[in-house]
């Protein structure tokens, strides 16, 4: 088999690139492990930045965001016991964040590829990439039964954070910087009545965030230890963990009711420099990871793919590589700022096992200088809706 560009992993990023370079008359190939159920039914993140669903609109799979998602005018900060509101929308001339589930992403893509007649393979295995160092690289794998090779110009690596294709570059070739945080997030999701709210608490019990994605479906996180696992929480005991999380003087509260979905998700900081080697590109988690306390993940892995787009449509025009050559340094612009507003805002808003009253008072006094100072809104505000300079 033969293609112009492999693409390795069916999440936001491959199946967004796929989609993208359509449009642009460049064909793909999509190699994906997991079942498109499986894929289409994944829960993580929720919030989308304004120029991920400006992308989506342009390029015609915004049907049901635009009719479904959630937009947010602005986010809460909780702390001292009332609800801090930094108006996003108002700071940022218009632009604001929508909640809309990944998974719901993943579909709209996946119909949009299908519907285009894209070839994408589920359930595959053994996924091997190789001579990415030369012009003729290739990617081999099983499918229903049969090994296969896929000849390709370029491969595109939007596998995961647990992916083979970042493996599989030379030790030497990169540079690795990583930060493990000392606490997890213990994720849920229940059939509750809106909120009606995106809510980042701070309390000296520790950090909690409501997520209203739908009228009647609440996400909502708190922190863990990281050895923590879901079967030592029992509904009761993660309702009565965020009610005491969520309390306090102004008396706002929230209605819990069923959970249908409980997750620990860890909380790292990780990229790789450069995000190429040769003919192979990394894209989204493959090269990047963020804590998930600036939404930023799946936003990361749209606006890589979209610079890639546009190497690859700049290269098969005009036969240059100078765009692809380029497509790692205009992608960790943006990764760097996001990392470093995911690590403040992790770090402003968790208890650190080792922290002391003088450290609570130093992230209080953050706080409290966030909501009050014009320009400290407008910087949160800035990064949270997406900081594309
Ligand atoms: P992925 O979505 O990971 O997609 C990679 C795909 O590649 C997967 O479908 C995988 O099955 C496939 N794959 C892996 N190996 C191979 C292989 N060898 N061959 C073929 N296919 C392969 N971010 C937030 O901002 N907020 C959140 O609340 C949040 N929650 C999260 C919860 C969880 C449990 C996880 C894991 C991540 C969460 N994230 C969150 C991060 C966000 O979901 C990711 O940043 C986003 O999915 C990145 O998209 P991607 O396409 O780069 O990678
Ligand atoms: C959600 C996830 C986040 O990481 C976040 O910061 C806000 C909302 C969510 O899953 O809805």
């Amino acid at each position: 088999m033969r293609t112009q560009v492999a693409i390795v992993g069916a999440g936001p990023a491959g199946l967004m690139l796929s989609h993208l370079l359509h449009l642009q008359g460049i064909e793909s190939v999509v190699l994906e492990t997991r079942s498109r159920a499986a894929i289409e039914a994944t829960v993580r993140a929720g919030v989308l930045e304004q120029s991920t669903v400006d992308l989506m609109t342009a390029t015609g799979v915004a049907e049901r965001l635009l009719k479904e998602g959630y937009p947010h005018h602005g986010v809460y900060l909780r702390f001292d016991g009332h609800n801090h509101f930094i108006d996003v929308y108002e700071l940022m001339g218009g632009k604001t964040v929508t909640v809309y589930p990944q998974h719901e992403v993943i579909k709209d893509l996946v119909a949009a590829r299908l519907a285009a007649g894209g070839d994408l393979r589920f359930e595959v295995s053994e996924v091997r990439v190789g001579d990415f160092d030369t012009e003729r690289p290739w990617v081999t794998f099983r499918h229903e039964g049969a090994e296969v090779r896929l000849d390709c110009d370029f491969i595109a690596g939007c596998d995961g954070s647990q992916g083979i294709c970042r493996p599989s570059i030379p030790a030497g070739a990169y540079t690795i910087y990583d930060k493990v945080y000392p606490f997890s997030w213990f994720g849920i999701l229940a059939e509750a009545p809106s909120a009606g709210k995106l809510i980042y608490s701070y309390h000296e019990k520790g950090f909690a965030l409501v997520s209203s994605r739908t009228p009647t479906l609440q996400r909502m996180y708190f922190q863990v230890d990281p050895l923590d696992s879901v079967a030592n929480w029992p509904d009761e005991r993660i309702w009565s963990e965020f009610y005491a999380r969520l309390e306090g003087a102004d008396g706002w509260t929230f209605e819990s009711g069923k959970i249908i979905k409980k997750d620990i998700i860890g909380m790292r900081s990780y990229v790789i420099e450069p995000m190429q080697y040769g003919r192979m590109f990394l894209a989204g988690d493959a090269a990047h990871i963020v804590p998930p306390t600036g939404a930023k993940g799946l936003n990361l892995a749209i606006a890589d793919v979209k610079h890639l787009a546009d190497g690859l449509k700049y290269f098969y025009t005009t036969g240059q590589t100078g765009e692809l050559d380029a497509y790692s340094d205009k992608c960790l612009r943006r990764v760097w700022r996001a990392e470093h507003f995911s690590w403040w805002m992790t770090s402003m808003l968790h208890r650190f096992p080792d922290d002391d009253k003088f450290q609570q008072k130093l992230q209080l006094s953050q706080l409290r200088y966030v909501v009050s100072s014009h320009a400290a809104s407008y910087s949160l505000a800035e990064n949270y809706v997406g900081f594309e300079g």
